[in-house]
């Protein structure tokens, strides 16, 4: 490829990115500029009375200054910018790193690699922060206990309301992976007190337009009861909730099946639902990972790493990863695309990782051994007779 035409297709890839919102960020990195001090540029997009802009950190090796411009204009500054004086720009959009490198004057080359995390776009300026789910006006925030009548939200639900706006974020991501409108049925198992629930149900509705059925399936009464007074109250009539068990829920089709923090092996009877289903896309929260752990305690196997899970933390998070490992495995032979990420800080709830299936073809049949193989040695190395969800599909 020419070398104007690499410098074309990267600011092609950052226009779209801007047009698209879809631009998180730009690094600009190794200077080899005149100008004294300078070390990078980062720049991202901003919101500025209501008003798009790209805003520019000059990173000084004392101090940084920040600038904010028109996005037409700070696109051309960008163009000379990488053109000229950085050798390395690294463009980083929701679920994608681009990455122009100079190698030698005039000779570019061009990387692109898919983020395991979905990234978020933080429009702030001076902190205010866009929240997918706002929380003015929704009667159910305010039944729920994150807002007040008004609309202002708890300072003490600060957290779950910021909770609550990530995985909407990070859900938004993730259906953006899917065909559009292909989400029509949603079950959320465990759905708790339902706040992701109802929030996903104002997102699904409201801000993509789809007239999705949304179901949540909850053990306690008292929730189930709780929630569906809030889903009439609120006018949500495709929002239902049912008493039962997630092992007993009937499935019908279910194009995303999420269940956070379903205990135990609740996660594996929610993945396994999914599965059946041929969900499109799966997203599990998981919580507590007794079953494995029971599983590695029992046979004590001695190899050289047991010193390690001497000590209960290292055994518990362990026996997250082995099991959280072993799912997303699991997901992967029977054709779905895997990720595992962190979603919010550990400084809210240590349950911290989202275990994310998209669906796409099957694996080849070689790849399919090759996961049965290292499902059996990974058994065997950690002293595991069985992982539930192996169980379940009767792998
Ligand atoms: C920790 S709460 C999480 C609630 C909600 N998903 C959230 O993240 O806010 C787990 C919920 O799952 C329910 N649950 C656990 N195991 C279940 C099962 N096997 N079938 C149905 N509900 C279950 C519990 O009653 C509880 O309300």
């Amino acid at each position: 490829m020419e070398q104007h035409q690499v410098l074309l297709q990267f600011f092609n890839l950052l226009n779209e990115a801007i047009a698209t919102e879809n631009f998180v960020k730009l690094s600009l990195g190794n200077y080899q500029g005149n100008e004294s001090g300078l070390k990078n540029i980062y720049v991202r997009p901003t919101l500025i009375k209501r008003k798009r802009m790209l805003s520019f950190t000059y990173r000084y090796q004392t101090r940084d200054i920040f600038k904010n411009y028109a996005i037409q204009e700070g696109i051309k500054l960008l163009e000379q910018l990488v053109e000229q004086d950085f050798k390395i720009c690294t463009l980083f959009t929701v679920d994608e790193e681009i990455i122009i490198e100079q190698q030698k004057k005039g000779q570019f080359r061009l990387r692109k690699k898919e983020l395991a995390k979905p990234q978020q776009i933080d429009l702030s300026h001076d902190k205010a922060k866009q929240r997918l789910i706002k929380p003015a006006g929704k009667d159910y925030l305010h039944a729920l206990k994150i807002t007040d009548a008004e609309g202002n939200v708890f300072k003490n639900a600060q957290d779950k309301y910021r909770q609550v706006n990530q995985y909407i974020e990070i859900l938004h991501s993730l259906i953006k992976e899917l065909p559009a409108g292909s989400i029509q049925n949603v079950v959320d198992m465990g759905s708790g007190k339902g706040y992701l629930t109802f929030a996903l149900y104002d997102y699904l509705h409201h801000q993509l337009k789809l007239n999705a059925k949304v179901t949540g399936v909850e053990f306690r009464e008292d929730l189930v009861a709780l929630c569906n007074d809030i889903a009439r109250e609120s006018k949500f009539e495709q929002l239902d909730f049912v008493q039962g068990t997630i092992q007993n829920y009937e499935v019908g089709n279910i194009d995303l099946l999420i269940a956070l923090h379903a205990c135990d092996t609740a996660t594996d009877d929610a993945i396994f639902k999914g599965i059946k289903a041929d969900a499109g896309l799966i997203v599990v929260a998981p919580c507590c990972h007794k079953q494995i752990r029971r599983e590695m305690e029992k046979h004590k196997v001695r190899n050289e790493v047991s010193f390690l899970t001497q000590y209960g933390i290292f055994m518990e998070r362990q026996a997250e990863m082995v099991t959280d490992g072993i799912r997303a495995l699991i997901l992967e032979y029977f054709g779905y695309k895997t990720k595992v990420f962190e979603f919010i800080s550990d400084a809210h709830t240590p349950k911290n990782v989202l275990v994310v299936g998209i669906k796409r073809h099957a694996p080849s049949a070689e790849r399919k051994e090759e996961i049965l193989v290292a499902l059996k040695n990974t058994k065997a190395y950690f002293g595991i007779g069985y992982h539930q969800l192996e169980k379940l599909l009767g792998m």
